[in-house]
């Protein structure tokens, strides 16, 4: 929507349909986001995007706290997302983070990318739990 969007081949959205969320207007679809999930405890919100003919405001927020409740139940730790609105990412909690703290396969889509020579995103990641490193809470007995 608005072109903002990596471009994906219908083929991809069909096989890649249980990863998507919408939201609905009036019995029509006004909105979608997806969860692609890595291998690593990972995922990615790909292809947000509302219908800007559609007035109904707070469809992105309730698409993206979907996605992070279902990648809480999956046990995932970090989300991550690309995005040129980053400032909608960080009312929903998300945050700034280095795209080389992404996997090489995170990036691997940028090779559709129009913009990939000329690349504006900001990457931002939602840490879900901490990492298996993290401090422990622990206290003496006495
Ligand atoms: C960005 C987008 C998904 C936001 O969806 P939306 O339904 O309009 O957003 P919401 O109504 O849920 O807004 C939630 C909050 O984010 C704010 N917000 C919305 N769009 C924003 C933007 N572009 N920049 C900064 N803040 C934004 C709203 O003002 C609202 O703030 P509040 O909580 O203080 O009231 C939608 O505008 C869109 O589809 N844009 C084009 C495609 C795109 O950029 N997708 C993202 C690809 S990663």
């Amino acid at each position: 929507m608005n072109g903002e969007n990596l471009p994906r081949a219908k083929s991809d959205m069909i096989h890649s349909i249980n990863e998507f969320a919408v939201t609905e207007v009036a019995d029509k679809v006004a909105g979608c986001a997806s969860l692609y999930i890595y291998d690593t405890g990972l995922a990615e919100i790909r292809s947000l995007g509302i219908d800007p003919k559609m007035s109904i405001k707070g469809q992105g927020r309730q698409l993206v706290e979907h996605l992070l409740v279902k990648a809480k139940k999956l046990a995932l730790s970090r989300v991550i997302v690309l995005t040129r609105v980053p400032d909608f990412f960080k009312k929903q909690g998300f945050s700034c983070c280095s795209k080389d703290s992404l996997p090489e396969k995170v990036m691997k889509d940028c090779e559709l990318c129009l913009r990939k020579d000329n690349c504006d995103e900001v990457a931002m990641e939602f840490i879900l739990r901490p990492r298996d490193n993290a401090v422990i809470p622990c206290k003496n007995v006495a």
